[in-house]
């Protein structure tokens, strides 16, 4: 969507995969993880969203017809959380359905259908930066006409608000190769869970839709699960690999307040999130697949490709590619930085590396040899430049 937002895949929070609907949800949390993007260096990295899912509002609208935050868990509204997050240099988003109710619960919470103007225009008065819109309960009216409505109802509040599709890829025709005009995102698959078959079920999901990406419109296989607790830390750097590559939206889904030293280093490498941030906007692509060793590459603004090694069968093993094979042909020499051990190599062509099970590494490639080190520093300082 040409609304000037997301002209990057966006990054922040949401609390969904850690809280669900559960009483943790409440304005204590998101007032706490505002405070740790700060204290714990994430704003600093780029993160910028703080969102909140399902389970916000009141079961019932007001006489008004207006949406009413639920008094336990946010006594002082919305609008005091928003601008809580808002004085600490960032965006604060929130969620509704594009039916008459919300998804969860056996009744569920109201939704935007036949709302979508009222509904808009509360939001942009709470300071809303971003709307992630569900799709049930959706009466069965074509999926098309209820996101642009919802679209055209947040344009016409005159506030910039990112704008992400929630409808999991289920319609047809499948909504990215209608998501472009409609949203700034769109989820491509259902909800991930905190296991390593859901994530890289989702990640190979998106695998074919490298197209339909790019700057302002991006695939959306789901928030992230890293430091939930389901999976191994290699396996979470895969997911963070394989989420950078795909430039998918980077939105932490773990209570970062509690977040171990390991689950904070991943979601803080810079350099795997310039992968995803990366200004030219491209998908990676597949470039090979067999038996469960996959090599993907991403085409960067300044000519380096992103290569990822993903092993996913049960042992560890060597994944390999050329250079050529990754887009890069045409140079006798190139420079492979590796994004999680930070070390550099050369190599005449070959990438190649052994890899763990469930383990991804992750390359930068470059054509050229190694800047020579600038006489007095060491070959230790060259390499981490
Ligand atoms: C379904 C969505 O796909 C999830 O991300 C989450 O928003 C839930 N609904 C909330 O009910």
């Amino acid at each position: 969507l040409e609304n000037g937002l997301a002209r990057t895949p966006p990054m922040g929070f949401n609390n969904w995969n850690t809280t669900h609907c559960t009483a943790t949800f409440n304005e204590a949390m998101v007032k706490g993880v505002a405070d740790t993007f700060v204290s714990a260096g994430l704003r600093d990295a780029g993160y910028r969203y703080v969102n909140i899912d399902d389970c916000w509002a009141e079961k019932t609208r007001d006489a008004a017809g207006n949406l009413v935050p639920q008094h336990t868990r946010f006594p002082h509204g919305i609008k005091a959380v928003a601008d809580y997050v808002h004085a600490k240099g960032l965006k604060f988003g929130l969620y509704t359905s594009a039916g008459t109710k919300t998804c969860n619960g056996a009744d569920g919470f109201p939704g935007g259908l036949d709302h979508e103007q009222q509904d808009a225009n509360l939001f942009a008065s709470w300071g809303v930066d971003y709307l992630k819109y569900d799709n049930c309960n959706n009466q069965g009216v074509d999926a098309q006409v209820r996101y642009k409505r919802m679209r055209d109802a947040l344009q016409a509040t005159g506030r910039p608000i990112a704008y992400s599709i929630c409808e999991w890829g289920r319609s047809d025709p499948k909504v990215w190769t209608w998501g472009e005009p409609v949203g700034n995102l769109w989820r491509t698959t259902g909800d991930i869970s905190d296991t390593w078959s859901s994530m890289i079920g989702k990640a190979h999901a998106n695998d074919d839709l490298a197209r339909y990406a790019g700057p302002g419109h991006w695939n959306d296989p789901d928030m992230l699960e890293v430091g939930n607790g389901g999976m191994t830390d290699t396996e979470y750097r895969t997911h963070f690999s394989l989420w950078a590559v795909m430039a998918a939206p980077l939105l932490i889904g773990s209570d970062i307040r509690t977040a171990s030293a390991a689950t904070l280093a991943i979601l803080t490498n810079t350099d795997v999130i310039a992968v995803d941030q990366d200004v030219l906007g491209a998908q990676a692509t597949v470039v090979s697949s067999s038996a469960g060793l996959v090599v993907y590459s991403k085409p960067l603004a300044n000519g380096d490709r992103a290569v990822a090694l993903l092993n996913e069968t049960g042992a560890s093993a060597t994944v390999s590619t050329t250079a050529a094979a990754v887009g890069l042909g045409g140079a006798s020499s190139y420079t492979l930085k590796d994004l999680w051990s930070k070390a550099s190599r050369g190599t005449t062509g070959t990438i190649s590396a052994t890899v763990p099970s469930h383990g991804t590494v992750l390359y930068r490639v470059s054509k050229g040899q190694l800047t020579p080190p600038p006489a007095g520093t060491s070959q230790l300082s060259a390499l981490s430049w």
